[in-house]
């Protein structure tokens, strides 16, 4: 037997010495020889005092673990880094391929016959995901869940679509300092991920239909006793992975990629998808392009009803049927012969699901909340390797729009000057920030989601068209182009943009352009002083991260991890 303990052994030239050894110390933990003769469930633990969306890790992962050992195996937590995105400085999307190599590295390092991945915020998830198409070692994604609906002067509210919502009622002075306070404390009533389709919900859909985590994993809230239960059967079925597979690269083919834009656009799930997506491709044999993610979002309607492109929560989606009864709309559209983790198909996976009479969260094709996806890749001389807008959640009436750019050079440029009661800004105007990609901010912070400068804000102004190399939290809305790539830290045409230049975006025609003839961009080129290595970008994880961090259209992963596809 190579499994169990007998896996990776530590090399001290003596491969009997070294299991000898490992025994020795890991009895120091009370296990008996039948339990270190068992194949060994890993199990990611990713709580944190710094991560609430994570708050119930340590019940679930108690679930699993009684689940493995019912079905034979032994389980054996360990932690790596947790991510939240309030507490992440200064972003998650910073440090997410530092966890994705923590992960990996521990997924490889351990000796681990499967693992069971625990995670749900934003960038948990993914970063797990990419470790374990690189460690290609049996994994079973479990989500933490969504966290229940809060209540505020008898609305429903959910973190954070509408925390932006309020927030912005407020900066209009339309919700007074106590009235913000109370809601502060209604926003959040409830461990787990947000409870709109923010990134969070956006991924743990997509891992349902990637074949990665059990069906309606990704939508029983965080506190049901069902979050338990499917935390059990994870662990169990996890038992079974660690006797032969399937692995990531089994499952994780292209056909599940298809799969998982397919949901994306379906559920109007966040931008970040778009990323995530394609750093977890990046890693695969299959890496995708942009242009998929636009050409399957033609053919596919969003159907699902919530925030920020609709009305509901993901409480209410969970109680019409969550995914699998969503994937029985999308039946033509999937690939059901795909590979799923519970060892059939995608087919065999969705053939169970519940028939909620009534509800309406989970629309039938023939009655879209829009015909067409909710993501659309955009073109053009602003954005040569592209650019992203959710139109499910932009304002109709902007989505062909020519206005004169207002230009910021950077998030704090921005912040600084955005609510200057002098500013020369108008309703048609065009917001344009930058230097807030991958690189330049760094860490590409979701800032894109600027806010309407107060003087327009007070006049009722709700919607403009705002462009930016940074992304947007899946929570946000409006008309807002995204990921600009390449990133105007970089030399990107972005950088080339001046505050009264004339720039159109036509959604239909995915087209994007900055109006100003090519001479001119080219005199600006040559005039354009690129910014300095910043003193903190130095040393350290920080520079690793400048050298290597890829452009958006490539997920933002390192390149050298990203070593399969090059
Ligand atoms: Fe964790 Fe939204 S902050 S999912």
């Amino acid at each position: 037997m190579t499994g169990g303990m007998r896996k990776g052994l530590t090399s001290y030239g003596d491969a009997d010495f070294s299991l000898f050894l490992r025994k020795a110390f890991i009895k120091a933990m009370g296990y008996s020889d039948d339990a270190l003769e068992r194949p060994i469930v890993g199990i990611t633990d990713t709580a944190s005092d710094f991560n609430p969306c994570h708050g119930n890790v340590p019940q679930l992962i108690e679930a699993v673990k009684r689940g493995a050992m019912l079905a034979g195996a032994m389980p054996m937590v360990f932690p790596t880094i947790s991510i939240h995105e309030s507490f992440a400085f200064p972003t998650s999307m910073f440090l997410r391929n530092l966890m994705a190599m923590d992960t990996e590295e521990m997924i490889r390092a351990l000796p681990l016959d499967s693992v069971v991945l625990i995670g749900g915020c934003d960038k948990t998830t993914p970063a797990q995901v990419m470790a374990a198409i690189s460690a290609d070692r049996p994994a079973i994604v479990l989500p933490v869940g969504p966290m229940l609906v809060g209540h505020f002067r008898g609305e429903a509210l959910g973190a954070c679509t509408d925390c932006r919502q309020l927030w912005g009622d407020h900066r209009g002075g339309r919700l007074s300092d106590g009235d913000i306070e109370m809601a502060n404390a209604r926003l959040v009533p409830s461990v787990g991920t947000c409870g709109v389709m923010g990134t969070a919900s956006t991924v743990a859909c997509m891992m349902e239909a990637m074949g990665l985590s059990l069906p309606g994993a990704a939508t029983i809230p965080a506190t049901h006793a069902d979050r338990l239960r499917i935390a059990e059967a994870t662990g169990r079925r996890a038992a079974q992975l660690a006797s032969g597979g399937p692995k990531p690269s089994d499952i994780l083919t292209r056909d599940a990629f298809h799969n998982a834009i397919v949901m994306l656009q379906a559920i109007g799930g966040s931008t970040n998808g778009v990323v995530h997506l394609l750093a977890m491709t990046g890693r695969s044999a299959t890496p995708l392009t942009l242009d998929k993610f636009d050409d399957i979002g033609r053919r596919t309607p969003v159907l699902v009803d919530l925030k920020p492109s609709g009305d509901h929560y993901m409480e209410h989606f969970h109680q019409a049927g969550g995914v699998p009864r969503l994937m029985q709309e999308l039946k033509d559209l999937l690939k059901l012969d795909a590979a799923h983790v519970m060892g059939g198909t995608l087919r065999d996976a969705i053939a169970t699901f519940e028939e909620v009479p009534g509800q309406t969260v989970i629309r039938p094709r023939t009655a879209p909340l829009t015909g067409e996806g909710g993501i659309a890749i955009l073109r053009g001389n602003l954005c040569p390797r592209g650019a992203v807008i959710k139109q499910s959640a932009a304002s109709k009436k902007l989505l062909q729009h020519e206005g004169r750019a207002l230009v910021f050079e950077s998030v704090e440029d921005m912040t600084t000057r955005i609510d200057d009661p002098a500013l020369d800004v108008a309703e048609n105007d065009v917001i344009v920030m930058r230097n807030a990609g991958p690189v330049g901010a760094p860490g590409m912070p979701e800032a894109g989601y600027i806010p309407i400068p107060k003087k327009l804000a007070q006049k009722g102004v709700k919607d403009m068209l705002r462009i930016s190399d940074a992304r947007m939290s899946g929570t946000a809305f409006g008309t807002i182009v995204l990921h600009v790539a390449p990133e105007a830290a970089v030399g990107g045409p972005l950088a080339l943009v001046q505050s009264g230049d004339r720039i159109r975006l036509d959604v239909k025609a995915r087209s994007l352009e900055l109006l100003v003839d090519e001479g001119e961009l080219e005199k600006r080129r040559r005039e354009r002083t690129p910014p300095a290595v910043p003193d903190d970008a130095r040393r350290g994880y920080a520079r690793l991260y400048r050298e290597h961090v890829q452009q958006a259209d490539e997920g933002c992963d390192f390149d050298f991890l990203a070593a399969v596809r090059n």
